[in-house]
């Protein structure tokens, strides 16, 4: 027999070859003379239909959840439900699954919160093996938009000696050693998680017009909201010899747009599963709005927030929330906020009459902040002059290396691969876009 997956089994395209198929139990139907069963592999959200017509010696086995190998015919379907069918000639079950133990139950509507107390079983679920299939697709799908306009990959590191956005969210790497063992530092200097590779990619951009990174990043913030994790994976770009914010805008939005055509169309039908923030075409907002106008938006209205909305505060969720529905519900960059809540590399927008700093976010329906960029200051007194005053000179004498050595006007982004994904799915918890969520007070397996 061919062994083949199950989403090529349902392609059509094997119709009286006899096959072989490998996968978990989705569902047991017994009939008078037949049993009913649904195989699934994780190939496609669909399962393959066996059916037996003999008297299966392990058939007390066969139970929602149980690995098997089937081999058989694979024939037309006379049920219209499903194209195809697999009349088996053998069924080994590979991996028992007692159904009383098992989390989940045939035929149940689980909880996402109930779900998400498996992360070693969770993939099992239809909704939650969509979610990774459609993962991989976006993975890919930002991967090639790189490849595609010229971007060089660049693999920052996870192990980092600075802060890159000086929140203090930092997690510290030591080595485990045994009690009394007095040995020296493992490192001469602190070493921390990355929580992004924006200072490694500024130094790439010394030599590369255009790079980009695409890993895990890390925030010991101890936040339980619905948008935060201590793990997740960051998408950055850095683009040299960039004269405005616009440069920047541009491929954030062609990167949102890009991307999301490609996954509405390549996961079809694991995307049907879910309620969509955003329909194919996904304008974003061609406006925009500056970071002041935003503060006007927001006092002019009649909402009553939470937190202040003066200048100089920073933009909280429920701000950017009012802002995207102010626009009509579709993705909006704000630009030029305050020079003080921006880090010491955010570029001085010295024309302005406001202090304000060349940065921009870009906000989506859903989530509020997806991207957060900058142009960065390329002047070497300037940056000194900032580093000077967060007494940061002597810990970054490289990066202002690189404003000595053939500087450029230069800027990038960073975009939340998971609020990313909740965004186009319509996913309320963050917890329930990445395989295995890290929060605090979590880190379960
Ligand atoms: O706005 P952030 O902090 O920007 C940076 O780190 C820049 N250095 C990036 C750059 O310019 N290269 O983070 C970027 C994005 C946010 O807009 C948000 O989508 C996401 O990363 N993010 C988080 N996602 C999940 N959990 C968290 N704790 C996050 N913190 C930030
Ligand atoms: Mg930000």
């Amino acid at each position: 027999p061919t062994k083949l997956r199950v989403s090529e089994a349902i392609s059509g395209s094997n119709l009286g070859a006899n096959i072989k198929i490998q996968g978990w139990v989705r569902s047991v139907r017994p009939q008078k003379k037949n049993l009913f069963l649904h195989v699934n592999d994780g190939s496609s959200l669909q399962s393959l239909q066996i059916i037996a017509t003999f008297c299966c010696s392990q058939i007390r086995l066969l139970t929602f959840g149980c690995a098997v190998e089937v081999t058989g015919l694979l024939k037309q379907s006379p049920n219209q439900k499903q194209p195809v069918e697999l009349e088996a000639d053998k069924i080994r079950v590979v991996g028992e699954c007692n159904p009383l133990d098992f989390p989940f139950k045939i035929k149940e509507r689980h909880a996402v919160e109930y779900i998400r107390q498996f992360p070693h079983l969770r993939c099992r679920t239809n909704a939650f093996s969509s979610l990774l299939r459609i993962r991989s697709e976006a993975t890919a799908a930002i991967h090639s938009y790189f490849k595609k306009n010229g971007f060089v990959q660049i693999h920052t590191p996870i192990i980092t000696s600075n802060d890159c956005e000086g929140a203090g969210e930092l997690f510290a790497v030591q080595p485990q050693r045994p009690e009394n063992d007095v040995d020296e530092k493992f490192f001469s200097v602190p070493a921390f998680l990355t929580v992004s590779g924006q200072l490694h990619l500024e130094v790439m951009s010394g030599a590369f017009s255009k790079v980009y990174t695409f890993g895990p990043t890390f925030r010991a913030e101890n936040s339980q909201s619905r948008r935060h994790l201590a793990e997740f994976y960051m998408v950055e770009a850095e683009l040299s010899f960039t004269q405005s914010i616009e440069d920047l805008t541009e491929v954030m939005e062609d990167i949102f747009k890009s991307s999301t055509e490609y996954v509405l169309a390549q996961c079809a039908e694991d995307v049907a599963l879910f309620h969509k923030h955003v329909s194919p075409g996904h304008r974003v907002s061609s406006k925009g709005m500056t970071y002041s106008e935003a503060v006007d938006i927001l006092n002019r209205s009649s909402q009553n927030f939470v937190f202040p909305t003066e200048w100089g505060c920073d933009l909280q969720k429920e701000h950017e929330k009012y802002l995207v529905k102010h626009c009509g519900n579709i993705p909006v960059f704000v630009t030029d906020y305050p020079y003080d809540l921006k880090p010491f590399y955010a570029r001085d927008n010295q024309d302005h009459p406001e202090h304000t700093a060349a940065a921009v976010d870009l906000l989506v329906p859903g989530v509020g902040e997806l991207c957060g960029g900058s142009l960065r200051e390329e002047r070497l007194d300037l940056l000194r002059t900032r580093l000077e005053e967060v007494g940061l000179e002597d810990a970054y004498s490289w990066y202002l290396d690189l404003r000595r050595f053939g500087s450029i006007p230069h800027g990038g982004f960073g975009l939340g691969f998971e609020r990313y994904l909740q965004c186009i799915l319509g996913v309320d918890n963050i917890k329930d876009v990445i395989p295995f969520p890290r929060f605090s007070h979590s880190c379960l397996l």
